[in-house]
Formats: structure tokens, C-alpha cells, sequence
């Protein structure tokens, strides 16, 4: 089966504050945006990706895209959840229901060719499919509602979801579609996946694969960039 990737870069970057949404800013020497996407054009095993962008972007028009292999572009949706469905909707008009689909934040710059290799390994003969993830370093508090600690919660079994989140296309078309349809809160390709009553696999990668969220993160970004063919 083919491995398509679907990108959601729809948002407007609400908490980075920048002049531009976060997927345009500069980055090691490139766009955030233009460094996501050459991790699935230059990886040899993505048959193609699906970029979703807003409706109104004036940004787009600016960058340097050099696609080697099919790529589709399509608007994106209020919610993220909105976007990836607009990016899966176009990959079933063109590709195999049965295929796999990799849904990658664009704000995630730092993904590295392992953690792809790892997470294409794992999972390209899993019966649902799974999610890069981390473990949980610190420990864990929640929080009640003056402020003060409520419950010291158990660590060992906690993890940081993180993308690519990987399934067939099918099946994650439909499950995020009737989410939606049930007002469920979708925050991840998985969340919609358990709510139709699926397990994902939570396959471990990098900490370094960070979703650029404030304006701290660029730096940060940059650095494990710079590190990364060492
Ligand atoms: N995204 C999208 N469509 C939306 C909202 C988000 O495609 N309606 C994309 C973002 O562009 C980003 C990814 O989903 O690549 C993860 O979302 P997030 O980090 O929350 O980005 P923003 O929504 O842009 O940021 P913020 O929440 O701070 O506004
Ligand atoms: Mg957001």
C-alpha cells in the first residue's frame, strides 16, 4: 500500500503572536513550513503528500516548493480536525482506501528521517496503527481548582502524543468524520481513532520533535536542527 502524508497548516499560530502564522517564520535559513515538507519529499517510502492551507493565505505564494512526487493543496477548516478531514477528502477521490496516511503538524519541523523510518516499521503491518510518542519525564500533578495540587499522578503510564499519527485512510476518514458528526472534541488523529473504539499504538520517538507553539520554540528548534545530521 502507499504512505501518504497530509499536513495540516491551516492555523493562524494564536500563541506565537508573530506577524505571520507560525508555519511561515524563518527557520534555519528556510520556512518552518518548507522544512516539514521536505521531510516526506526527500523520505523515499511517502508516496505523496496533501497540504492544508487557509483559504486567505497570502503567505503560500511565497515559497520555494520543489514537489517530486504528487502533491495536492486544499483549504483548511475552522478546527485542525476540519483541516485534516479537508486533506484525507482529497486522498480518497485520488488513492486507495486501504492505504496508510501519516497526518503531520506542519509546526513540527523537527522530525527526524529515524523517527519516520521507526514509526513506517512499526506500524506498516499494524491492524490500526499508532502515533509517535514520548514518555513522561517529570512527574505529574493535577491540578484542583484553588491552585494547589490535587493528585501526584502515576507517570508510568503517561506519554506526550505527538505526529506523525499513522492509519489507514479509510478508517480514520470515518472515524474522524462521525467525531465531528457527535460532537466529540477531537485533539488528535488518535482521539478520533479510540472514540470508534480502536487501540493505537503509542510507538516511542524523539522528545526533539517538537510542535513550535511560542516564540521560544524557533530557538530551540533551530539548535535541534542544526544537530540533527551529527
Ligand atoms: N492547523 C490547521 N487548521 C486549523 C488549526 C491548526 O491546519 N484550523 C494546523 C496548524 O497550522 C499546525 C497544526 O495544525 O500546523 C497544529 O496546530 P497548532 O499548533 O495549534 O497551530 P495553530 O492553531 O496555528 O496555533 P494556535 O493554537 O496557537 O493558534
Ligand atoms: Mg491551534
Amino acid at each position: 500500500p502507499g504512505f501518504w502524508a497530509v499536513i495540516p497548516a491551516a492555523g493562524v499560530g494564536r500563541r506565537m503572536g508573530a506577524d505571520r502564522p507560525k508555519q511561515y517564520l524563518p527557520l534555519a535559513g528556510r520556512t518552518v513550513l518548507e522544512h516539514t515538507l521536505d521531510i516526506f519529499f526527500r523520505h523515499p517510502r511517502i508516496s505523496g503528500v496533501v497540504l492544508v492551507i487557509s483559504a486567505d493565505d497570502g503567505w503560500f505564494k511565497d515559497l520555494d516548493i520543489k514537489a517530486n512526487k504528487p502533491l495536492w493543496v486544499v483549504d483548511g477548516g475552522t478546527e485542525r480536525c476540519h483541516s485534516v478531514l479537508n486533506g484525507l477528502g482529497v486522498l480518497m477521490n485520488h488513492v486507495d482506501s486501504q492505504d496508510w496516511v501519516l497526518v503531520h503538524d506542519a509546526a513540527r519541523p523537527c522530525l527526524s528521517d529515524e523517527d519516520l523510518d521507526h514509526l513506517l516499521d512499526t506500524l506498516h503491518n499494524d491492524p490500526v496503527g499508532g502515533i509517535l510518542a514520548t514518555p513522561v519525564r517529570d512527574t505529574k500533578k493535577r491540578a484542583g481548582p484553588d491552585g494547589r495540587i490535587a493528585a501526584t499522578v502515576d507517570r508510568g503510564a503517561m506519554w506526550r502524543a505527538f505526529t506523525p499519527q499513522m492509519f489507514r485512510l479509510g478508517a480514520l476518514e470515518q472515524a474522524l468524520a462521525q467525531a465531528l458528526a457527535e460532537d466529540f472534541l477531537v485533539t488528535d488523529e488518535a482521539s478520533a481513532m479510540e472514540h470508534a473504539g480502536q487501540a493505537p499504538l503509542l510507538v516511542e520517538g524523539s522528545a526533539r520533535n517538537i510542535k513550535i507553539t511560542q516564540p521560544e520554540d524557533l530557538s530551540l528548534a533551530a539548535f535541534y536542527l542544526s544537530r540533527q545530521q551529527t
